[in-house]
């Protein structure tokens, strides 16, 4: 019984104490993205299987060991998406968007799923933001995007980021590199793992991201692919590298950078972090010329790249960056008595049509424990309200943070009390801008984008 009061492992809950930083990250990410001209695409969670087979590549970890796959009803091979290039690529494919102007540019954010071993940073069940583009095979492209990822990090106030670099070629300059490749691994081949010694014939490449250490280890002695670029491959690479410079984006070539992914051709690139134990990439992405066609459309080159949402938020705990707190109810109206109770529920509703939050008692509890319990969730202001107060038409409101109190007639109560609210925000935006409160201000602007 106690497995039905567990989450699954390798999956995690996002508590409603919590979920404000999630949706921060989220929406800002989707924004910085939104003023680069992408615009959010959103596609099923799970897809055909030969999807991933196809894209991904059959002989990559994630399409062996990590994808969660499983029969429908109708006995359709279905497969949760281990990551979003390959949906949106469909999605781009099935809805002629080749046919809309070009470059055509999309953002998501997406949970993602692959049975990977859990740890810190590595879950089962984990979320994407992610940006393709589509129908550009120009180096700016390159620089673009991956300016779009520094960007992303820059804003959010992320440091130790170092952005790693690499070109893996072309399917023409590859077949060179994978005969040495495998001449290479052959000569090692006593020491592979199993899945590796099946993948010296299909695709050696692959065993340079395998997670078994040993494998990892004799891959670091390989050749490189950067010896073996064909000479548009080496110009597309200096080109990407010389917009990169112009732009003022810091970098460092990593020859061993293959990526775990099969479709990537030529930039491949991460921004990597060692703040975060063993996993350090925090976003990776590159170039996919191949993958519209592979997945039967028309030659459409695309590049993109996808950061993980659970391990940004790890790295902002880690680097002590504050995020904008949750939103606090602008106001909580107690009442005494059933005549009164009547009045807070029409004036809860009077407040948010004019978008205010506002809450009132709807357990009837005692005056003391309501106002205990608006101290508890943070409202902003107080009031409480009597029969002798609607006699009146009007009640005093409270400021909580100062403990100023105001008096407010109940005839057009929305406005006024908008008003008060809107002086109090003033005053606080006043003290962060002067240094007499702690709340940074580019934070605070931060949660009203
Ligand atoms: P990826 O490198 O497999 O690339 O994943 C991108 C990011 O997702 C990683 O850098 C990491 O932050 C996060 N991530 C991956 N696996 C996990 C996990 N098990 N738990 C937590 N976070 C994880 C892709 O998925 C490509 N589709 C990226 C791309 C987009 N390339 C071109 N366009």
């Amino acid at each position: 019984m106690a497995l039905i009061t567990q989450a699954i492992k390798g999956t995690q809950d996002v508590l409603p104490s919590q979920s404000h930083k999630n949706q921060f990250v989220e929406s800002t990410l989707l924004e910085i993205a939104s003023e680069f001209g992408f615009k959010e695409i959103r596609t099923p969670v799970f897809e055909h299987t030969e999807l991933f087979t196809r894209s991904v590549g059959d002989t990559t970890d994630v399409v062996q060991k990590e994808m969660y796959t499983f029969d429908d009803k109708g006995g359709r091979s279905i497969t949760l998406r281990p990551e979003g290039t390959a949906g949106a690529a469909r999605a781009f494919l099935e809805h002629g968007l080749q046919n809309e102007p070009l470059p055509q540019k999309v953002s998501y954010v997406t949970s993602c799923y692959r049975y990977e071993k859990p740890q810190a940073g590595r879950l089962r069940e984990f979320h994407q933001f992610g940006i393709e583009c589509y129908g550009s095979a120009s180096p700016a492209a390159d620089a673009e995007v991956i300016s779009l990822g520094n960007e992303l990090f820059g804003f959010l106030g992320i440091d130790r980021i170092r952005l790693e670099i690499n070109s893996i070629g072309c399917p023409e300059c590859r077949k060179e590199y994978q005969k040495a490749l495998k001449a290479y691994f052959e000569s090692r081949k006593d020491e592979l793992c199993p899945t590796c010694i099946e993948r010296l014939d299909r695709n050696p490449m692959r065993i340079l991201d395998c997670k078994s250490p040993v494998c990892h280890e004799i891959g670091e002695e390989a050749p490189v692919i950067l010896d073996y670029l064909c000479d548009e491959c080496k110009e597309h690479f200096e080109k990407v590298k010389a917009y990169l410079e112009a732009m003022n984006i810091t970098y460092e070539v990593n020859p061993h950078i293959v990526r775990g992914l099969d479709y990537y051709t030529r930039t491949v690139f991460e921004f990597v972090t060692d703040a975060l134990g063993a996993q350090s990439a925090v976003c990776a992405g590159g170039r996919y010329d191949g993958l519209i066609e592979e997945i039967g459309g028309p030659h459409v080159p695309a590049l993109g790249f996808a950061a993980g949402i659970e391990r940004i938020l790890l790295l902002l705990e880690a680097q002590g960056i504050a995020l904008p707190e949750a939103k606090k109810p602008d106001l909580y109206i107690a009442s005494i008595g059933d005549n009164a109770s009547l009045k807070a529920a029409e004036l809860a509703l009077e407040l948010r049509q004019s978008g205010m939050s506002a809450q009132f008692d709807i357990v009837g509890r005692s005056v003391k424990a309501q106002m205990k319990y608006a101290d508890k969730i943070g409202a902003k202001f107080t009031t409480v309200i009597g029969d002798d107060d609607i006699a009146a038409g009007k009640v005093k409101v409270k400021n909580m943070e100062n403990g100023e109190a105001q008096e407010l007639m109940l005839e057009g109560f929305a406005d006024a009390f908008m008003d008060v609210s809107l002086q109090s925000a003033a005053s606080e935006l006043q003290d962060i801008a002067s240094g007499d409160s702690n709340i940074d201000l580019s934070k605070f602007l931060g949660g009203l984008i």
